[in-house]
């Protein structure tokens, strides 16, 4: 079932949402070579608890996996797309990093990502997170009241047409709001004018994953998702509102 969300319960996700984005924006600015996975979590844990909201994914456990999620944020690089657990791994210049993050504040959930080229990187590299970027950016103005989920896959596939790289096939954004993970399932490929229509009220989580090499992923042992030739992949993700207005992002 797909949650339509009032005006206000919309503001309340927003709410969650702003702090999510200054998290983000918090960890881009530290995250440095020779900076650990483990400190931008601690940094993220600690701005999330101070403005007076919940870390969402600390203890949550996503469908498919064994444990409780055991940090803040996720914390993925060069290969692994999505649910890198943070370690003591000191980042490095060439390092593709991808931070996600979740916020819970008055029961309301936000969820959002971005990827970062850590010092020095190749123009594939570069490439690659420009496409991604592109991609969300290109896809929340398919976000409105009439349009469909296929056409928010077809704009995300296009674009990585464009770029030359790859959608990652197996991962997909999803509705959130009074829950991390709600339905629609949003894939990052899809035909125009079909599936779900969108409707005023819905709240989406638009995440286009890219990889410069395969499309296919496999989970490694700590429940994380890399690409299985080992390419480097890319990741950015906003919560997003569908309003008679037009789209509002709730994580900017
Ligand atoms: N943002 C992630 C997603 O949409 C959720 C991570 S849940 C965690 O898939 F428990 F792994 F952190
Ligand atoms: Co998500």
């Amino acid at each position: 079932m797909v949650n339509i969300y009032t005006k206000e319960e919309v503001s309340k996700i927003n709410l969650s949402g702003k702090i999510l984005a200054k998290t983000l924006r918090l960890l881009k600015n530290e995250a440095k070579e020779g900076v650990s996975l483990k400190a931008l979590d601690k940094i993220a844990h600690d701005f999330i608890k101070d403005s007076g909201a919940e870390p969402a994914f600390l203890n949550y456990q996503p469908e498919g996996a064994n444990h409780p999620y055991p940090a803040s944020i996720c914390a993925s690089i060069n290969d692994v797309v999505v649910h890198g657990t943070p370690t003591d791994y000191k980042l490095h210049s060439g390092d593709i990093l991808k931070i996600d993050a979740g916020v819970k504040l008055n029961g309301f959930y936000s969820d959002a990502a971005f990827t970062v080229l850590i010092g020095e990187g190749t123009k594939d590299a570069k490439n690659l997170i420009k496409a991604t970027y592109t991609a969300l950016e290109e896809v929340i103005r398919h976000v409105k009241p009439g349009n469909r989920i296929g056409d928010l896959g077809w704009a995300i596939a296009k674009t990585a047409d464009r770029f030359g790289v790859n959608v990652i096939v197996g991962l997909t954004g999803h509705g959130v709001g009074y829950d991390l993970h709600e339905d629609p399932v949003i894939y990052n490929f899809g035909d125009k004018g079909h599936g779900m229509e969108l409707k005023p009220g819905m709240v989406l989580a638009i995440e286009p994953m890219f990889s410069a090499g395969t499309s296919q992923v496999m989970q490694l042992k700590d429940e994380s998702w890399a690409t299985k030739d080992g390419s480097l992949s890319a990741h950015f993700e906003h919560t997003i509102a569908v309003t008679e207005k037009g789209p509002i992002v709730l994580t900017s």
